[in-house]
């Protein structure tokens, strides 16, 4: 055990009194790591953090913290203001509150530690700004790919360098939850409540299933790879709830694996640049690197001009391992608090954001149609008419039914929406299965 916050140690080491805001999941594992381990980062860092007060939505609630009670507060504001605190952390999540205290906070000159990657995907360059004439830090590692130094690796290691993808797995639930699908059949529900119990998924697991937590992390990672001013509302987004152990199945019996993917990608065509973001699950190559990402790990593969390719693995989610990140960047604002900031970042540019329409991709479409003559030619007619060749077709059957799994070649995406939109009008076509966008084969 740390000593005791009232007993700030008097040694060679400057205290920095942190504020917390929220403390929920991931609060509380970060109040747990400091009240434990301040001499121990002390010793390694020469600031010794403490966690000196804790607001709270609700003072009531049980929290599995020793010792918290006498620091709690449920006015966050009074923790912003408070002229003792030197640094501020924001774990409450979402829009409002966070936004406005965050924003005193950088007013009243405190730098700001935080994991919202709602509001950072849609008031991030506005915060930028704020911390920047503010001349205080606002950081944000724990906002996404849970404990992994991704943030960091983008904004500081690769600064200088010419990123022209960002393509990844940064969502722990749904990787759980694929992955326990592949390994074990276990069903789509069992697994997100699995993953409910084990404290990856958000407040409202809906969030991480149709992949909006994901599209929130690509906006955050875009904006900074490319240094744009980029949204969520730019991110197009489809999640994993059309996925069926049948599509896992038939990946893994043609050498791939189902994961959410998340892509940030840079084009360039003569004097015009734009950037293609999108999240949606894709059939993963198992030679991939990405595809032995299993569980609640993440992923990132990022590929520079000079750099090459550079992948980062680690928890992307979990109390423990995001509280891990949110340390490493207190520290960092702690130490900021010794030195004058003398740097201002660029603004980030406006770009244009390429619409999904102009993906050059390979497909899986899965189609369940009559089992009748002449569907097949059905079918493929409405492939060829919008120009979207075949590479491979499986068919499997039930007593009325055919399920049947295309594999296209290299396609336009807008010449597979049409593909799929002239299916749906075939009197033969029942359901079509969600669409898989192909990763890590030759033409891809
Ligand atoms: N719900 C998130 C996930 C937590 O599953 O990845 C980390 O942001």
């Amino acid at each position: 055990m740390g000593r005791p916050n009232d007993e700030l140690a008097q040694d060679n080491f400057s205290t920095v009194r942190v504020g917390l805001l929220g403390c929920g999941n991931v609060g509380c594992a970060l109040v747990s790591l400091i009240d434990a381990e301040s001499e121990a980062i002390a010793e390694r860092t020469g600031v010794r953090l403490a966690i000196t007060r804790i607001a709270v939505r609700d003072l009531a609630k049980r929290r599995s913290v020793p010792e918290i009670a006498s620091r709690l507060t449920d006015d966050p504001m009074s923790v912003v203001e408070d002229e003792e605190i030197d640094l501020i952390v924001e774990l409450i999540g979402g829009i409002e509150p966070a936004e406005s205290l965050i924003e005193a906070a950088l007013r009243e000159g405190k730098s700001v530690v935080s994991a919202n990657k709602d509001l950072l995907a849609s008031r991030g360059t506005k915060l930028h700004d704020l911390a920047a004439s503010a001349g205080r830090d606002l950081l944000y590692e724990a906002a996404v790919g849970g404990a992994i130094p991704l943030v960091r690796a983008l904004s500081v290691s690769l600064a200088g360098e010419r990123v022209h993808r960002v393509m990844g797995i940064v969502n722990g639930t749904t990787n759980y939850i694929l992955t326990r699908m592949s390994e074990s059949s276990a069903s789509y529900e069992e697994a997100l409540i699995e993953a409910i119990k084990l404290g990856f998924a958000e407040a409202d697991p809906t969030a991480d299933v149709e992949g909006y937590d994901a599209a929130a992390k690509t906006a955050i990672m875009a904006s900074i790879a490319f240094n744009a001013d980029i949204t969520a509302h730019d991110v197009y987004c489809r999640g994993i709830t059309e996925i069926v152990v049948a599509d896992i199945d038939f990946a893994s019996r043609r050498g791939y694996v189902i994961k959410l993917l998340a892509v940030a990608e840079r084009f360039v065509e003569g004097e015009d640049e734009s950037i293609l973001v999108r999240v949606h699950p894709a059939m993963i190559r198992k030679s991939h690197p990405l595809a032995s990402v299993h569980g609640a790990f993440n992923a990132v593969f990022i590929e520079g001009e000079h750099a090459g390719e550079l992948m980062l693995y680690g928890r992307g989610a979990g109390g423990s391992a995001t509280a891990s990140a949110v340390l490493g960047d207190l520290v960092e604002a702690a130490r900021g608090l010794q030195r004058v900031t003398t740097f201002e970042q660029p603004a980030r540019r406006h770009v244009q954001i390429r619409p999904i329409d102009q993906l050059s991709s390979t497909y899986c479409i899965t189609i369940e149609a009559k089992d009748r003559t002449g569907v097949m030619a059905e079918v493929a007619d409405v492939f060829g008419s919008q120009g979207v060749s075949i590479r491979s077709m499986e068919q499997t059957d039930s007593y009325s039914e055919a399920r049947m799994v295309f594999i296209t070649h290299l396609a336009r995406e807008s010449d597979v929406q049409a593909t799929l939109h002239g299916l749906e009008k075939l009197d033969s076509v029942v359901r079509l299965g969600g669409l898989l966008r192909v990763v890590g084969d030759e033409d891809e």
